[in-house]
């Protein structure tokens, strides 16, 4: 018996080494982590429970009958992050570079199947040379194998990608499928075709880092939603993240207790907005004075800077966070940071997270950059996704919200439930001096006309008050209570219970 025993702890030392010592004394070197040691720190101390350890390969060509690992390049099971179910798979680059076998992808199709069942998330720690060259078509077949489960848990199930070593070629559909892709500086990059390729067919010259690095990718292209540092970085701030979540669509997000009262009365944002309406202010500070604890988990924080996004909890409850940021371009809405914001109001509505958006808004970015890019199209995508969305809805105009971005930032007319501004909104078609200059035409030229009559339409619109008396806000509230007031509007929205029409999707202008 005790032989047996012994047998079964023999087996598990050896799954445990992966590819040996020396291919993890290089991935150390490296100032990478293996898998295991990533999953550790991920998961609660002692919670981990590891599926599928003896899992080999099936190929025979190439040698490779002679060349098994057990548990073939990932370590995949479930565990607990602060006490809440969540099912994980991390790619060991000590095994085949972490590369892509069908048996490799059935382990990862097992922790998602399951994860589907009892609603739970699915963390996917990346570190893959890509398909398993050896087994050809067999590994094509386990990646698509990935990405139909990819497609059938999103919405269901927050999937959550980190990069944290190679992800190359259709590899990195599975992670653009998922809800939230995280990298890791310097040792990560997420490509479709690598440096060698690109020179051989445009002849540019680039590096690895720069073609699909972390900066890359959560600086340029916006495919990637944060950087961090490194590995234990990466991992104890996806702890933090996954804080935030519910576990499923079935689910409210949780509740964290606070200390912060919802009352908290700020003062300092009585002064927020400067006299001059063209001078810009920080949007930060007020997301940070109204959440709880001023805790505010930015997403994309150096993607189209002239829109917020981000997890926080008001009265404990997550919330979902959308400002246009007058610092940048004035907080107008262009195509990045449509798309940007719009993925998010999406993701918040498929896992109820009310959303409370800050409105300053001036427009749309005018030019034939945003023309020609399709911002029609990517403005859509905004309207659409706060329109489809029926999640509660708090709104907050704190200064500009003018033509069609009024509308689009989740105005009363779109479906916002509550809708709030400050006494220093100026809710109109378009700023005064512009609308004078359109309606007043003959005048131009005497400028004291244009003056006079750019303070009368200042007057009459540059104000939340003429919005007020049509019931498209619903209060014009003091700034330094404005923690409360929507702490309010949350709790009494925790109760909305709205559909939209039965359909078999819908069709979101992509
Ligand atoms: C099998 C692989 C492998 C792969 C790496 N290895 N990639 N084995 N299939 N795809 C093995 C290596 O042979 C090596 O084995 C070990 O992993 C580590 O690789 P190194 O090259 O020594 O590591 P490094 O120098 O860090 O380079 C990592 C790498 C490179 C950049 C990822 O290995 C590489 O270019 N690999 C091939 C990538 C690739 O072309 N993949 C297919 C892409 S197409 P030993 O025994 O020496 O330790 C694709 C399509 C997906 O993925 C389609 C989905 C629809």
């Amino acid at each position: 018996m005790q032989e047996i025993l012994q047998e079964l702890e023999d087996r598990r030392a050896a799954a445990r080494l992966g590819g040996g010592q020396r291919r993890i004394d290089a991935q150390h070197s490296k100032g990478k982590l293996i898998a295991r040691e990533r999953l550790e720190l991920l998961f609660d101390p002692g919670s981990f429970e590891e599926w599928d350890m003896f899992m080999e390969h099936r190929c025979t060509d190439f040698g490779m009958a002679d060349q098994k690992i057990p548990g073939d390049g990932v370590v995949t099971g479930f565990g607990t992050i602060n006490g809440r179910l969540v099912f994980a798979f991390s790619q060991d680059f000590t095994v085949f570079g972490g590369s892509l076998s069908k048996a490799h992808a059935e382990k990862i199709c097992k922790i998602m199947d399951q994860a589907v069942k009892v609603g739970a998330p699915v963390i996917g720690l990346n570190d893959s040379g890509g398909a398993r060259i050896q087994e050809g078509v067999e590994s094509l077949a386990g990646y698509a194998d990935v990405f139909v489960r990819n497609v059938h848990a999103s919405g269901v199930i927050p999937q959550i990608s980190m990069i944290m070593g190679p992800c190359a070629g259709g590899a990195v559909y599975s992670p653009a499928m998922t809800d939230f892709i995280f990298m890791v500086e310097d040792t990560s990059y997420m490509f479709v075709t690598g440096p060698d390729v690109v020179k051989t067919v445009t002849h540019e010259e680039v590096t690895q880092e720069e073609l699909g690095g972390a900066i890359t990718h959560t600086s340029k292209s916006g495919v990637a939603d944060l950087a961090f540092k490194n590995d234990v970085e990466a991992i104890l701030q996806l702890r933090r993240f996954m804080d935030f979540l519910p576990l499923n669509n079935r689910e409210e997000p949780p509740l964290r207790e606070t200390s912060d009262s919802p009352y908290r009365v700020e003062m300092s944002l009585d002064t927020l907005i400067p006299d001059n309406p063209n001078k810009p202010y920080d949007m930060k500070e007020l997301i940070e004075k109204i959440l709880d604890e001023g805790d505010f988990f930015e997403i994309q924080p150096n993607y189209a800077k002239n829109i917020l996004i981000g997890l926080g909890r008001m009265e404990g409850q997550t919330v979902g966070i959308v400002a246009n940021q007058p610092m940048v371009l004035a907080g107008c809405l262009d195509i990045d940071s449509s798309r940007k914001a719009a993925r998010f109001v999406r993701f918040c509505d498929c896992f109820n997270i009310p959303i409370v958006t800050l409105v300053d808004v001036p427009g749309f970015l005018p030019g034939t950059k945003q023309e020609y890019g399709g911002i029609i199209k990517h403005g859509a995508k905004l309207l659409y996704a706060f329109t489809e969305a029926t999640v509660p809805k708090v709104t907050l105009i704190t200064r500009k919200a003018y033509g069609g971005a009024y509308d689009v930032m989740s105005s009363k007319h779109i479906g916002g439930d509550v809708n709030y501004a400050w006494p220093t909104a100026e809710i109109a078609v378009m700023g005064p001096k512009g609308a004078v200059e359109i309606i007043f035409r003959s005048d131009l030229g005497d400028d004291q006309k244009i003056e006079e009559r750019t303070e009368e339409y200042r007057k009459k619109f540059a104000n939340p008050f003429v919005a007020g008396t049509r019931g498209y806000i619903d209060e014009v509230i003091q700034p330094h209570n404005t923690r409360r007031r929507i702490c309010r509007a949350l709790a009494m929205l925790r109760t909305k219970d709205v559909e939209n029409p039965w359909k078999k999707h819908s069709n979101i202008p992509l």
